[in-house]
């Protein structure tokens, strides 16, 4: 495991320990609501990732409650009252899915999964008919999820994702598109959101959208655009900003640019920067889209003066669907001619090792409703801004030191072709 104390990987025996507690706590307190009543729940993920050593990479367990205590074990029964079975990555990206509870919770959790790892990634058989029952297993999603942190295993994680070819694009062209990585109807709810946040003369951009609601956790944390971050800009990189843009018709505003704003040139070889901007109506050649120069990054310097727009091309993609761009690629904003607004998000990350343009505001409620996931991104996993009694933050170093590893190591494996 390449975890931080307290932090799991999902169904490693860590993990089943962590909820083999947290069970035995809850049936203690819960004993009169449970009523003696028996269920039991069984899950099977395939496909797991191979530094788990699980036998042929299937991780399964089991829980049976048998009226007074709550049995957790590692076999597999297709017999339990509920079953589930899936996909090791579907079921991690569900698992790091917090406040089941929550009104349309689950119904959002289950649409968003299908969307990114497909329909049948997970199958549901059977169910719990006890309410208390129901209500101890969505705890205990809940309690688990904000401990489970996401596969480190880069080159895995992008082949179950189906990001492999992005990857190898992403290096090559500067960017790439992930067409619909999120539903239209969560696209529809973080476009209604922003509107909400915004005034009516923040048009050009308003920072700091990750603290004006759920919806901007929950997107900001897409396990598919993470894993084009993980690949470009290394594991624990940091929100640069989170900024939301409206755009009415006429001519762009933004010009031809680079993200590497005080970047001496040349610019390393490795990204500083990327940035995801997320469609949320459908993004056309007359909406105003962005434009990028593909392959630009490679020159790795600023654009001259009226260089470039013969070579760039104009990001088509339905909504719901993010392009990221990275490596200080050139772009610029889009003319819009047709009527109305376009409405933007724009998820800034940084190299865990550079500043930030937006003042991290750690809320320590906010990570207690999300994935470990958001911390990291937050800074919370590096020993950047820490110190102890005794000096240096040397646990989290050398955490980090060993996911960049792992990481580095995967992506050669998939820019090599091995992967
Ligand atoms: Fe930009």
């Amino acid at each position: 495991m390449i975890t931080l104390p307290g932090h799991l990987e999902f169904l490693s025996d860590a993990w089943l320990d962590d909820a083999r507690r947290f069970l035995k706590r809850e049936e203690d307190h819960r004993k009169d609501r449970l009523g003696g009543r028996p269920f039991s729940v069984s899950e099977r993920f395939t496909d797991a990732p191979p530094h788990l050593k699980f036998p042929d990479d299937a991780a399964a367990w089991s829980l049976r409650y048998d009226g007074e205590t709550a049995h957790v074990s590692r076999d597999f029964d297709p017999a339990a009252d509920l079953v589930v079975e899936g996909d090791y990555q579907a079921g991690l990206t569900a698992a790091q899915f917090v406040g089941v509870l929550a009104p349309g919770a689950m119904t959002a959790m289950s649409r968003e999964v299908a969307r990114m790892c497909g329909e049948d990634a997970i199958r549901v058989k059977g169910s719990l008919k006890d309410e208390a029952a129901r209500e101890m297993m969505a705890l205990l999603h809940d309690h688990m999820g904000r401990r489970t942190v996401e596969n480190p295993d880069l080159a895995h994680r992008a082949a179950r994702q189906g990001l492999t070819g992005k990857i190898r694009e992403m290096e090559e062209q500067g960017y790439t598109i992930i067409e619909r990585a999120i539903s239209p109807e969560f696209a529809d709810e973080v476009r209604k959101a922003t509107l909400r946040a915004l005034l009516p003369h923040q048009t050009i951009s308003m920072n700091w959208m990750l603290y004006h609601g759920r919806e901007f956790e929950r997107l900001i944390q897409n396990p598919l655009l993470m894993t084009l971050i993980d690949a470009s800009l290394g594991r624990g990189a940091v929100i640069a900003s989170f900024s939301s843009i409206r755009k009415g018709p006429g001519p762009g505003v933004i010009p031809m640019h680079t993200d590497y704003s005080h970047v001496p040139e040349p610019y390393p070889e490795f990204a500083l920067t990327g940035v995801g901007v997320w469609a949320l109506e459908d993004w056309t050649l007359t909406s105003g889209p962005t434009w990028i120069v593909p392959g630009s990054h490679k020159m790795r310097r600023h654009p001259r003066p009226g260089e470039g727009h013969n070579a760039g091309v104009p990001i088509e993609m339905p909504k719901g669907s993010v392009v990221f761009f990275t490596h200080g690629v050139w772009h610029w904003q889009g003319d819009r001619t047709e009527p109305g607004d376009r409405v933007t998000l724009h998820a800034h990350f940084n190299r865990g090792i550079l500043r930030s343009l937006e003042p991290k505001k750690t809320d320590v409620q906010m990570l207690h409703r999300n994935a470990p996931r958001l911390g990291e991104m937050l800074g919370e996993d590096d020993w950047f801004d820490k110190m102890s009694a005794a000096g240096r933050d040397h646990v989290r170093f050398a955490h980090m030191q060993k996911l960049h590893t792992f990481t580095e190591k995967r992506k050669r494996a998939i820019l090599e072709g091995a992967a």
